[in-house]
């Protein structure tokens, strides 16, 4: 049997993508018995200089004859709109897609998988999330028999290579999110990555798949990684503690919490050794318990690699036409809402003037909202010069027990128009792996 492939959008991905196609053609026929095609690639640029030559005939600045001429439409162009056209006017030619398109998917997913649902069939989304790392067919196939519990993940290559470049390389986040871009990891928009909505595209994915339902990307919270500071960092190493770019989707009861932002994880813990472009997922399922997925996270072959497996997956559905695919819409019937009252551990610094009663002062407050100190951690080295008189100021860490999001807040409010606080208190969100 023979399945005809046809790419838009010959960038990064696209050309990886070609390449793999055309290279591994035979070992892919001989795995599966489908001789998956390449007939089109379009892209409106043919003179830009790729890392692999796409044979002239194959070529074509319209994507409407890969639209015509193949059974499986590879959406590689990312961006929104162009790429949600493409994709309806694919489906509704009855034709299948693949895509790596994470930020339609976690805006649009739901229109998106529904006319594919209704037509029976495929969009295959395995290269939006995790690059090489086969997590959606984790979660689809292997752990299909859980309810999942809980999705933790460091799923953007970007700002854990500049993690790991600033904290063992010693550079600054500009050098490291240069040789990031460098590297091809960074979206083309690179604070899509810093400002970690590129991970919580892929963690909203992730969770429509876990919980059977998109949850509206809005509602998502997200912080990057923009204000992470050195000294944070080192506080944090001396605490146990080493700062992720976390992805967190957890169910509890009827609620799940879907959020990004910087986190405090145990330096034992499996994800806090996953350094530079690698990425990692730990899933959490009823039955199956803890399980962990690991991988290059971005670039053209690992996220060719993915592309590929989609395709494949979907010349296997055309020659079974079994059906029995799982989109990642409603197939949860149960209201579930989006939690926003997260309950966690929180490290908090303040820079005060080392003197009586400051260290008083702000735990009376936190006391006030029934906050529980778990440790303190004061440096008598001066970190700044404040006020007219110059006083010296010293950082003063808290960490506290696990404490109700909003009382977290409504007490750093407080604390922060206290006199003897210095500037804005940072707060990171710490994780515990029994959490
Ligand atoms: N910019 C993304 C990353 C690429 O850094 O992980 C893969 O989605």
């Amino acid at each position: 049997m023979k399945i005809k492939v046809g790419i838009v959008g010959c960038g990064v991905v696209g050309t990886g993508t070609a390449k793999l196609l055309l290279e591994n053609r035979d070992i892919i026929r001989k795995k599966t018995g489908i001789d998956f095609q390449l007939v089109k690639v379009a892209d409106l640029n043919w003179n830009k200089k790729r890392e692999y030559e796409i044979p002239q005939g194959i070529r074509t600045t319209n994507y409407k004859e890969v639209l015509e001429n193949c059974d499986v439409v590879v959406e590689l162009v990312g961006g929104l709109d162009f790429a949600k056209k493409l994709i309806l006017e694919a489906l509704e030619k009855g034709k299948h897609v693949v895509t790596a398109n994470k930020h339609l998917l976690a805006m649009d997913g739901e229109t998106l998988f529904t006319q594919a649902q209704k037509r029976n069939l495929r969009i295959g989304f395995e290269a939006s999330v995790g690059g090489g790392i086969p997590v959606v067919k984790a979660l689809r196939e292997g752990l299909v028999g859980n309810h999942i519990k809980a999705l933790y993940g460091i799923l953007n290559g970007t700002t854990n290579y500049i993690l790991t470049r600033m904290l063992e390389g010693g550079l600054s986040f500009e050098k490291a999110l240069k040789e990031a871009k460098e590297k091809g990891y960074a979206e083309a928009d690179p604070s899509l990555d810093i400002g970690g909505w590129d991970a919580a595209h892929k963690i909203n994915i992730l969770a429509s798949l876990a919980f059977g339902k998109f949850f509206p990307f809005k509602e998502v919270y997200v912080e990057g990684i923009e204000n992470i500071n050195r000294l944070d960092v080192e506080l944090g190493r001396e605490l146990g503690y080493t700062v992720k770019l976390l992805a967190i989707a957890k169910k509890v009861n009827s609620e799940v919490e879907i959020r990004v932002h910087p986190t405090f994880i145990h330096s034992e813990e499996a994800l806090a050794k996953v350094d530079g472009v690698y990425n990692a997922v730990m899933i959490e399922g009823d039955f199956v318990g803890k399980t962990m997925f690991y991988g290059k996270g971005a670039g053209s072959h690992p996220t060719a690699s993915a592309v590929v497996s989609d395709i494949v997956e979907t010349g296997k559905y055309i020659l079974c036409n079994k059906g029995g695919e799982i989109y990642p819409v409603s197939w949860e019937k149960e209201e579930i809402s989006l939690r926003k009252n997260f309950f966690s551990r929180y490290y908090l610094r303040f820079d005060v003037p080392d003197k009586p009663g400051v260290l008083a002062s702000i735990s009376r407050v936190l006391a006030d909202f029934n906050i529980s100190i778990a440790a303190v951690l004061q440096k008598e080295k001066v970190c700044q010069l404040a006020g007219k008189r110059n006083e010296p100021v010293i950082p003063l860490v808290i960490l506290t027990h696990k404490a109700y999001e909003k009382d977290i807040q409504k007490a750093l409010s407080k604390i922060k128009n206290l006199s003897v606080v210095i500037g804005e208190p940072v707060l990171i969100r710490v994780e515990e792996e029994q959490d």
